[in-house]
């Protein structure tokens, strides 16, 4: 029998990969998403990519909060497990805003474990981050490592974490995956799904992509004066079609009896300074991205990378693809779609 998997947030960057996965994996899947920072073109691209197996997928807008709207999912369909992806998720603006960061993130998640364990289901796989880390003082980072939140959104993160721990406490019938995410980029293969911000990007790559394709004149890069092989801050940057097998990985570990709350760090292993990433960009993409230097980003870390053993023994999962199928395969998308989901000239 197909599992049935509820995917919170699974129109977005990260939760429509991981969609498009688990209907080719064979799952069935509901896809709730208040459409806050997504397209709902992305529900019909998933659905087309997935082939005679799209008809697994429903699909409801609602807000995670609407504890009302929430129960009529869960009574209409008996889950095997929840994907939950869905969050607010720009650090800078959460500085500026942070109780609509907590009450999205926070109240969201609360609300959700709450029908959760009223229906009886009670496994949940949890988009954490490595912001976790804050500044590691070594790398690669390790799931033992203590936690430091650097602002108000990887606070909700560490929140969330915590809640989770102590839900399994109180019960341990919960099963409770948390999986803190490196730098997600690239896109599926085919062009069809990517990443798609609004506005200005907060993250690198997107902001390359949009340079690239002729949006903003200059990638301006935020501090050269790091203690790194050239300056520039290294990050753990991992395909996002990695990301969302790793999804599946985690599922198949909730069949574990073992398995109580447990996090594992989804990342490559390899740190990539943001120079080496451009210079990646520039030649999967044939463009020269001019540059601005400039000081360093406020709460910046300086490395970050994974340790993947956590998750390589535990979930027996492990990243495929390097920095060049990630820029082969974001540049494949925004050459095709340089307005993301609604551009104009879209070749898809
Ligand atoms: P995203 O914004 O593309 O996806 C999140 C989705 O959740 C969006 O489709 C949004 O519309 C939806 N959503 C937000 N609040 C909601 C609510 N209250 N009710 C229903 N839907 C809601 O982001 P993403 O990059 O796909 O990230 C997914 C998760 O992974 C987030 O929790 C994020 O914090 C986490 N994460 C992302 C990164 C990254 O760099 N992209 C890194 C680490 C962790
Ligand atoms: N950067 C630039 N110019 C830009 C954008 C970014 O130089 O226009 C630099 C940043 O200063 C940083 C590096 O590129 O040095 C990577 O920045 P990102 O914003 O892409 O990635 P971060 O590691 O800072 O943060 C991201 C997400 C977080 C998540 C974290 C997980 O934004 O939500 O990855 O490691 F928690």
């Amino acid at each position: 029998m197909a599992k049935n998997i509820l995917v919170i947030g699974g129109v977005g960057y990260i939760g429509s990969h991981t969609v498009l996965q688990l209907l080719l994996g064979g799952y069935k899947t509901v896809v709730v998403d208040n459409l806050d920072n997504a397209s709902e073109i992305a529900v019909a691209k998933v659905k087309e990519l997935a082939g005679y197996q799209g008809n697994n997928m429903t699909f409801h807008k609602l807000d995670l909060r609407d504890k009302a709207a929430l129960e009529v999912v869960f009574a209409g369909t008996k889950f095997d497990a929840v994907i939950h992806f869905a969050g607010l998720k720009a650090v800078g603006e959460s500085v500026q805003k942070p109780l609509p960061y907590f009450d999205n993130n926070l109240t969201g998640t609360i609300t959700l474990l709450e029908v959760m364990a009223a229906h009886g289901c009670k496994n949940l796989v949890f988009s954490s981050s490595a912001t976790a880390y804050g500044w590691p003082k070594v790398v690669p980072c390790t799931e033992e490592f203590p936690l430091q939140a650097m602002n108000p959104y990887g606070r909700s993160k560490l929140f969330i974490e915590e809640i989770c721990r102590d839900v399994h406490r109180s019960d341990s019938e919960w099963k409770i995956i948390l999986l803190r995410y490196f730098n997600p980029v690239g896109a599926h293969p085919s062009g069809k799904i990517g990443e798609d911000p609004r506005g200005i990007p907060n993250n690198l790559m997107p902001f390359v992509t949009q340079v690239a394709v002729g949006r903003r004149p200059a990638l301006t890069v935020f501090g050269t004066d790091y203690s790194t092989k050239d300056g520039t801050v290294v990050r753990d940057y991992i395909h996002v079609v990695d990301l969302a097998d790793g999804h599946i990985a985690a599922l198949h570990k909730l069949d574990d009896p073992k398995v109580g709350c447990e996090v594992y760090n989804l990342g490559t292993g390899k740190g990539t300074s943001v120079l080496e990433m451009v210079a990646a960009f520039e030649k999967a993409s044939g463009k020269k991205i001019p540059l601005v230097k400039s000081g360093r980003r406020p709460g910046d870390a300086e490395i970050v990378y994974a340790s993947t053993e956590k998750a390589e023994r535990g979930l027996n999962w492990k990243a495929r693809y390097g920095i060049d199928e990630m820029c082969r395969d974001q540049w494949n998308w925004a050459s095709k779609n340089p307005y993301g989901y609604e551009s104009p000239n879209s070749t898809n």
